[in-house]
């Protein structure tokens, strides 16, 4: 994700603000900038430079740092939205007169309409960027209104603007100032002796202060060397004093979670409202995929639909299929990438390949992109990471906009997959057969999708209670129907590659087949069993397991009294429509992996044998 940096004060900014970039690295970034205000010759000018690539490539640009000397200066680390990850779009962006700097983190959703109406005023625009519409919308709005402060502008270019945003802003004509606003993208300032430092999370500042005022949304913050002042976008002044943090760097990246799995499980309400952010029309039912506008009749004429991915991406494909069936009547099938690239694939016409990857440079996943598209077939890819190579090789796609992944198990790209998936259905779905009102009814649950994974979070204590009472078993069945059958296997799969206790994922309707022959009292199985269309089918599952005394712990729906009744333990999730429970339960099993794992003592973020990136066959 992206970060920012800003530095106003006595001392040379660009060190510093070198510094809070390469602490913000941990976060993942594609490319870097600095603008630094200083005197040359007899007024003040902005010196900026910017990198694709790592901080390194950036600080090669940069010299031995004279040409940037100067009191302030704003930074920024870039992972890609709108436009590649190169020079030009890496951020601080500039006006047409090189006055204005700004490095942003967010999204401007409206900034097409915006950009279109600059254009015409004869604005010139270097970067394909979201961003760059503001600072060309900020001096537009100067250059109209010359007798008003810097910030007074900034506030007046913000309210025709609809998105997210951290900002850092400088102009030159005002060189002991910075501009820092907040809106749903975090930011705070860090105080020092005559000094600020501006940063998106607190590691960008802890070498240099610990007191921190944290901005609110809608706050905007007004920096000179001396003195902040902060007040919200309406002009109301907020009195806050810093709080002084206790954290090390490592904890401030982890945002005080012990484990960086922790920290992405417990944020995935966010991540999942990342991924959904400038996607939905509810009132029209519609979903609005731009990284697909450009196939968009392709996918009209679309007969069939041919998903590929390894791990816990294939899960979400395989959940992918029953709603794409379903709901979108497309039909599609899901392939191990690894199966994919050595069997001998059969492409008809109408065929769209979809690659699903986190990382996007899964070697599998990759090699079986390569052979859709040798074949002649139209390529998709849900990608997390921007600019990766299957993000790059593929004709069109959807990024998951979740910024980076850390801890080796995946668990919040999981869930945003499945969050793109959804989409996918409803874009899909409104193309084909799909009705308005069931449209929009699923595009109503999925607003709601990250209030309910937060009431599921909010179980965690009784999560951990029941991991404990099962913690000295060594064996777990995870079973689940239709839309929660790929969860049982995801729910094994992180149960097995963390805390190393074996576990098997199976549909409940195989259970019969053969693994029921396992079952004692010491061998519990965990059933997925939310009340859905097989809800009942799962049931006699669970009665078939009691009655060969196996213990059965069960993911349920809130007010389902009566699976008490029939298991040992049960964890409640919210009701939602049924192609969405998934994400859901799946949480709980996040969790429970998780726990278990610290019950052993096994370093959860990095567990053995595993890479989180599997770029090798
Ligand atoms: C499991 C896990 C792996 C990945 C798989 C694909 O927790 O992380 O199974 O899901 O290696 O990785 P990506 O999505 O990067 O292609």
């Amino acid at each position: 994700m992206c970060g920012i940096v800003g530095y106003i004060g006595k001392q040379r900014a660009l060190p510093i603000i070198l510094d809070g970039l390469k602490a913000l690295e941990y976060r993942g970034y594609d490319s870097a900038g600095v603008a630094v205000v200083g005197k040359h010759g007899k007024g003040f000018q902005v010196r900026f430079a910017k990198a694709p690539g790592r901080i390194s490539v950036l600080e090669g640009k940069l010299g031995d740092g004279t040409d940037f000397e100067g009191n302030v200066g704003i930074a920024h680390t870039r992972w890609a939205t709108h436009g590649e990850p190169n020079e030009v779009n890496a951020h601080p962006h500039h006006d047409c007169k090189n006055n204005i700097f700004l490095a942003h983190n967010g999204i401007i959703e409206n900034y097409k309409d915006l950009k279109s109406e600059l254009l015409e005023k004869g604005h010139v625009f270097c970067s394909e960027t979201d961003t760059e519409t503001l600072v060309h919308l900020i001096e537009d709005m100067r250059d109209s209104d010359p007798n008003s402060t810097f910030e007074e502008v900034v506030m007046k270019a913000l309210r025709r603007v609809r998105g997210t945003y951290g900002l850092a802003i400088l102009d030159r004509r005002e060189p002991e100032k910075i501009v820092a606003v907040r809106n749903f993208s975090p930011l705070l300032l860090g105080v020092g002796d005559g000094e600020y430092i501006i940063g998106s999370d607190a590691s960008a500042v802890l070498k240099y202060t610990r007191q921190i005022v944290y901005l609110n949304d809608g706050e905007i913050a007004v920096l000179t060397p001396s003195r902040h002042h902060i007040f919200t976008l309406e002009n109301q002044t907020v009195m806050r004093a810093p709080q002084e943090i206790d954290w090390t760097i490592e904890q401030a990246e982890r945002g005080n979670y012990p484990h960086f799995m922790a920290k992405e499980i417990f944020e995935q309400p966010e991540s999942i409202e990342n991924s959904l952010r400038g996607r939905l029309v509810p009132e029209e039912g519609l979903a609005k995929l731009g990284g697909l506008e450009s196939v968009e009749k392709d996918l009209r004429k679309a007969k069939r639909l041919i998903i590929a991915a390894c791990g816990t991406a294939y899960y979400a494909g395989m959940v992918g299929k029953y709603m794409l069936e379903e709901y979108a009547g497309i039909p599609t099938e899901v392939d191990l990438a690894s199966e994919f690239r050595y069997r001998k694939p059969v492409f008809r016409e109408g065929d769209i390949f979809l690659a699903i990857s986190q990382s996007g440079e899964t070697a599998d996943t990759l090699a079986a992109l390569r052979e859709a598209k040798q074949k002649g077939v139209l390529t998709l890819g849900i990608v997390n990471a921007v600019g990766s190579t299957i993000a790059r090789e593929t004709d069109a796609g959807v990024y998951q906009h979740i910024g980076p992944e850390i801890g080796v198990a995946s668990t919040k790209a999981f869930t945003s997959q499945l969050t793109i998936l959804a989409l996918l259905t409803l874009f899909l779905g409104r193309q084909r057969e799909m009705s308005i009102t069931i449209g929009r009814r699923i595009a109503e649950e999925l607003k709601q999708l990250p209030i309910l994974v937060g009431r599921v979070l909010a179980g965690h204590q009784n999560i951990q209670t029941i991991v404990k009472k099962y913690s000295a078993h060594r064996n777990f069945l995870y079973l689940g129907r239709k839309y929660n059958f790929p969860v049982a296997l995801e729910g094994a799969l992180k149960l097995k590659e963390i805390s190393y206790v074996h576990a098997e994922g199976c549909s409940a309707g195989e259970m019969k087949h053969g693994p029921i022959a396992l079952i004692d009292e010491t061998f519990p199985s965990i059933f997925l069993a939310p009340s859905d269309s097989v809800y009942e089918k799962v049931s006699s599952n669970i009665q078939e397991i009691k009655a060969r005394r196996g213990p059965v712990i069960a993911i349920g729906t809130e007010g389902n009294g009566d699976l008490k009744r029939f298991t040992n333990d049960v964890i409640y999730i919210p009701k939602t429509l049924e192609m969405l429970t998934p994400m859901l339960s799946v949480v709980p099993l996040q969790l429970f992996a998780y726990y278990a794992a610290l019950i052993k003592g096994c370093d959860v973020d990095k567990p053995r044998n595993l890479a989180k990136s599997v770029t090798v066959e």
